[in-house]
């Protein structure tokens, strides 16, 4: 028979909508890799991870899986259809003719690469040259839903070559020390330069018309603008967070719930002129809870506020990790259910619950929350 594809597989417009297809992260084969300028700036001054790299411990990777399998078990029983990655070997060095480096990441977190608006899957330039070829990873599953799905818009934004031009030299040196750190992030100055455009996905939260993304260390302005560029029926808008000293990865600060309702992180709080657009249209911005945790896990480039990092399956049910009982409890009494997940001894290889996972399917279509 003829190939003709038939039927919608990918269709996501906000961060909330009913949750029906979604892809979930391994940990197989992930590295910690070598020092290279926009991971050194990230890794906190007083991490147990400075100064080594190499294949993360074998048995770190198979609880993480076990993990990850049970989180996608769990969404299973609950009708969400869950795909995998397929892992490539991280271990191989990088070289393009701008830059070389001595390993990768791994297949962890795919929310930080792969961005669906509609029927678009957009893979992110990345801005660590240990993940440039991260979307390797997730090539079968785009071909199959390519092969599927007759309007599934399979995109890549124009790989960047990360040369030492897009890195601030600044940002390198050993001790800058937490103090200068968040002066530079209120001033906005950030490890990558305006180069060239760099994003990461998990940079970018859907709110249906409006995409709303976080200016820091893994996507420069340029990124946004090219971003803005490549949706033109969206509006784009750039946020900051000036109380986070390490500003990567938008979803362990502002965490949309439902339409009209944010979780913010209370150290990282949404400066108040850009939260006209909300206000205006009567959304509300809430602290959210406090975490459970004083401390990372261990060899976790994460702080303790992936607590907030929650997935939510529909406007009335969130996933929360199991341990983070302040943040169920919050979920609660904002009249959400909440769904405990394990997934703490998972955090290291890059993230909670939304980062560990990229959507796929949401229901619903595209709507203008801020007339
Ligand atoms: N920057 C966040 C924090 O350390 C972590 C965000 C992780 N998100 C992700 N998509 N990988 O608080």
């Amino acid at each position: 028979m003829a190939w003709s594809p038939d039927k919608t597989t990918v269709n996501s417009w906000n961060e909330w909508d009913p949750l029906r297809h979604v892809i979930v992260g391994r940990a197989d084969d992930c590295h910690i890799p070598p020092e290279e300028p926009a991971l050194d700036a990230k890794v906190p001054e007083d991490s147990d991870m400075r100064g080594q790299w190499g294949k993360r411990p074998q048995e770190t990777i198979d609880r993480a899986n076990e993990l990850l399998d049970k989180f996608a078990d769990q969404l299973r029983a609950r009708g969400v259809k869950v795909d995998r990655p397929t892992p490539i070997d991280h271990s191989l060095p990088v070289t393009t003719p701008d830059f070389h480096t001595a390993s990768q990441f791994g297949c962890m977190p795919p929310r930080d690469v792969l961005l669906t608006v509609g029927s678009e899957i957009l893979e992110a330039t990345m801005s660590y040259r240990c993940r440039w070829f991260e979307y390797l990873n997730y090539r079968p599953l785009m071909q199959q839903y390519w092969e599927e799905d007759p309007k599934f818009r399979h995109e890549a934004a124009p790989k960047p070559r990360l040369t030492d031009a897009d890195y601030h030299p600044d940002y390198l040196s050993e001790k800058i020390g937490v103090e200068k750190r968040l002066q530079w992030a209120a001033e906005k100055f950030f490890v990558t330069t305006e180069e060239e455009p760099l994003f990461d996905a998990a940079d970018v939260l859907r709110f249906g018309r409006d995409l709303v993304v976080q200016h820091g260390f893994t996507t420069n302005l340029k990124g946004i603008e090219w971003l803005r560029r490549h949706f033109p029926d969206h509006r784009v808008h750039t946020v900051n967070f000036p109380g986070d000293p390490y500003p990567i990865h938008i979803d362990a600060t502002f965490t949309p719930l439902r339409p009209g309702l944010i979780l913010n992180n209370p150290q990282r709080r949404l400066p108040d002129d850009q939260r006209e657009m909300f206000h205006k249209n009567g959304w509300e911005i809430v602290d959210s809870a406090q975490p459970a945790h004083n401390q990372p896990p261990p060899l976790c480039y994460s702080s303790v506020w992936l607590s907030m990092n929650v997935l939510v399956l529909d406007p009335k049910t969130v996933c929360v990790e199991k341990s983070e009982v302040y943040q169920a409890d919050q979920m609660d009494k904002l009249g959400l259910e909440v769904v405990e997940v394990d997934l703490r001894d998972a955090y290291a290889f890059g993230g909670g619950l939304h980062c560990s996972t990229a959507d796929v399917y949401r229901e619903g279509g595209c709507e203008d929350y801020f007339p």
